[in-house]
């Protein structure tokens, strides 16, 4: 495909679906496929900011990824500590800030104060946003919202008629532009609560591929599929 065609989207989300049976396939377990996953989404994302896409937010856990056996949540969080203390300096030094939207309940100190930490350090960053998904559901997303709006009623710093669109979009965990992509990898064909919100126009791709093997070509490969939906956004 000719570079100067090519219409990519302006926000990009990724479900980072099956870890888990990319390791059972290879008889190894789970947590080798979270890992492998890790070590996918380092190389994807320099690759996906360079290719020129300015956000991307990733579902890392959901707030019903709790309900999983004790050991495997506890090797994930240890996971995110060691990413986010050190995995990520490529998109750090090319000027990505990253933010995280969630709920706190639950985050053990040691992950909050890395999470804190990368928010500060790449606060200023202008070459992109990485939103990660963390104790996420886009349905708490949206009970966390009303609450606040709620909140700005009752203190008479708001009227009911001015709760518009654009107020509720201010009350999101993070002030994202729309959705415009969202891959699922894995062959799994739900959205699973993620950022139901922002993605209400949205395109989605469902590749058959584990994410682990996720890699730049099957990237490539959903670029080109996103380049032959037709958007219509409710016009014909
Ligand atoms: C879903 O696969 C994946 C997760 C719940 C964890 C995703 C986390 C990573 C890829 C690590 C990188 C994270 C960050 C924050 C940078 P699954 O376990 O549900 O797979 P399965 O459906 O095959 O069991």
């Amino acid at each position: 495909m000719n570079n100067k065609e090519i219409n990519l989207p302006n926000h990009l989300g990724i479900i980072m679906d099956g870890n888990g049976r990319w390791a059972t396939e290879r008889e190894k377990p789970r947590w080798e496929g979270h890992k492998a996953g890790a070590k996918n989404l380092e190389t994807l994302l320099p690759y996906i900011y360079n290719k020129g896409i300015p956000y991307v937010s990733i579902y890392a856990f959901s707030t019903e990824n709790f309900k999983r056996d004790k050991k495997e949540v506890d090797y994930l969080m240890d996971l995110f500590i060691t990413i986010f203390n050190k995995k990520l300096s490529p998109i750090k030094k090319m000027g990505v800030k990253i933010v995280f939207s969630g709920r706190r309940e639950n985050i053990k100190s040691e992950v909050w104060k890395a999470m804190k930490e990368l928010e500060e350090e790449t606060h200023q960053g202008k070459k992109g946003v990485l939103n990660i998904c963390l104790n996420y559901g886009g349905q708490y997303e949206i009970v966390d919202m009303t609450k606040k709006v709620a909140e700005l009623v009752l203190n008479n710093q708001l009227s009911v008629s001015e709760i518009t669109k654009e107020k509720i979009e201010e009350n999101l965990y993070q002030q994202l532009p729309p959705l415009d992509y969202v891959i699922r990898t894995s062959g799994e064909k739900r959205t699973s609560n993620f950022m139901i919100y922002q993605a209400a126009y949205a395109e989605y791709y469902f590749p058959n591929t584990y994410f682990p093997d996720f890699d730049e070509k099957e990237f490539e490969c959903a670029i080109e599929e996103y380049n032959k939906r037709k958007r219509r956004f409710g016009g014909n």
